[in-house]
């Protein structure tokens, strides 16, 4: 117990099992060693300690790091009041005195922020090469689809043709944003709060440069009431987690109706899908459901922490403490679905002629004729009642646009000429696309240079 002093009575079981936060906080076991390690060697660098005390100290801490990474020293949850608290009492029983220096000129307050500062850098750092392998991989699977024609929709409504590499180089930008949001939050939780003390610094004169140095931060944290009562970051984090899954979630959603007999676009490997326990032909794509039905909880740990934080007083509360588990969850799951989606891309196997065959004189080539009356001079809006008329003309006769020829199209206006019948032509659609940012292949290529390039220096 790290406060008994004025008090009569030991703190109520049931009280401590409901205050304890040592389940979730034993995440970050290992920063809160680290955090303690650096803050003794400050101690002892600013002669508050003895050197042989910061080593007696330092020992003990590793001794409590292996005990921890081979399971010899895992207490129970019920014993302690958190992973702070559990940790100095372990360090009492291995080194005795010299333990009761380690928290001089420290609160649980700024060591608790400090540690879960750290756990959300090295979180960030591991989602970012995540989301990295993901973007690698889509625009490897696109560079070998620049001319597999499929649907692009409105309205979930056939709209014009497109390309799957196209499509998949749609998710590697919104997949950079999200690289980009998670770089705005590790600068943003990378400063230390360590020193600030309780709420108000120390009268002790404690280096925070050098532990801010040492603990790897840019700086120290500039206002201590701010730094110990300040979850912005962990909102950031759960921010970026939300609209990254967001964004994974629309994809799977693109996977889960491309994969149905109805679309039957893209077979999902067997090893990422399940079968029906009553019907033998089914196979699911689960995983794709699972990461679409994930961002349930997401969305609702960047919520749970938002409500935390409305109406907070400066500076600590205890309600506080219930703002690591979300970012622990949402980091996990972000984590495996970021990994799963990776091997669905990689693995899946798209029916490239699928597309190419199904809008074969698809009137979804419309606009292309419209464009070509307006390269002749008629008005745009003029141009889209023509051909209005052209798509009347087919489906009275039950043709479809590529089945008509020079002849019928001329009774709805006489401009057409041969060439306009290209317009007609799936085959050719893609290329006929003219501006930077649309699916023409060779734009698509250059676009895959530009990935090529910026993702090999990450
Ligand atoms: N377990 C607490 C937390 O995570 C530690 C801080 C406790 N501070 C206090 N003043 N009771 O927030």
């Amino acid at each position: 117990m790290l406060w008994g002093g004025r008090f009569d009575e030991k703190l109520n079981s049931l009280a401590l099992e409901f205050s304890s936060s040592y389940d979730v906080d034993k995440t970050i076991v290992i920063e809160d060693l680290m955090v303690s390690k650096v803050h003794a060697a400050m101690l002892a660098k600013v002669g508050l300690i003895s050197p042989d005390e910061a080593n007696q100290i330092k020992s003990g801490l590793e001794q409590i790091e292996s005990e921890w990474n081979s399971g010899a020293w895992h207490p129970g949850s019920s014993e302690f009041e958190d992973i702070h608290s559990a940790v100095e009492a372990r360090l009492y029983e291995i080194i005795g005195k010299p333990a009761g220096k380690l928290h001089t000129g420290r609160s649980r307050n700024d060591q608790v922020i400090t540690g879960f500062r750290l756990w959300t850098k090295k979180a960030i750092t591991s989602l970012l090469d995540a989301v990295r392998e993901l973007q690698k991989t889509m625009v490897s699977v696109a560079d070998n689809h620049t001319e597999t024609i499929i649907s692009g929709y409105t309205h979930v409504q056939r709209a014009q043709p497109v390309s799957l590499a196209f499509h998949l180089l749609a998710y590697v930008e919104m997949l950079n944003r999200d690289a980009k949001r998670l770089e705005f939050v590790l600068s943003e939780t990378d400063k230390s709060p360590l020193g600030s003390g309780a709420l108000a610094g120390s009268t002790l004169p404690l280096d925070r440069q050098y532990t801010s140095d040492n603990l790897g931060f840019s700086e120290p944290c500039r206002n201590a009431l701010d730094a110990v009562s300040d979850r912005d970051f962990a909102l950031d984090f759960l921010n970026a987690v939300s609209v990254g899954m967001m964004h994974l979630s629309r994809l799977s959603e693109e996977l889960v109706l491309w994969s149905t007999s109805e679309w039957s676009f893209i077979k999902l490997a067997d090893s990422l899908t399940t079968g029906s326990s009553l019907m033998p032909q089914k196979k699911n794509p689960d995983m794709a459901e699972l990461i679409r039905g994930k961002m349930g909880r997401i969305s609702g740990n960047y919520i749970a922490l938002l409500t935390i934080m409305k109406g907070l007083p400066l500076s600590y509360n205890r309600d506080l403490q219930e703002d690591k588990e979300p970012s622990f969850d949402s980091f996990k799951t972000y984590f495996e679905c970021l990994h799963l989606m990776t091997m669905m891309i990689a693995s899946m196997k798209p029916d490239t002629n699928k597309f190419e065959n199904e809008l074969k004189g698809d009137f979804s080539l419309a606009t292309d004729l419209a464009d070509w009356l307006v390269l002749k001079g008629i008005p745009f809006r003029e141009a889209h009642s023509i051909v209005g008329h052209v798509v009347k003309l087919a489906e009275d006769s039950g043709k479809k646009f590529d089945q008509l020829t020079l002849e019928e199209i001329k009774t709805v206006n006489s401009i057409f000429d041969e060439s306009a019948l290209e317009c007609f032509n799936i085959k050719t659609a893609l290329w006929r696309k003219k501006t930077f940012g649309s699916p023409n292949p060779e734009i698509v290529k250059e676009e895959i240079s530009y990935w090529n390039s910026l993702l090999s220096q990450k």
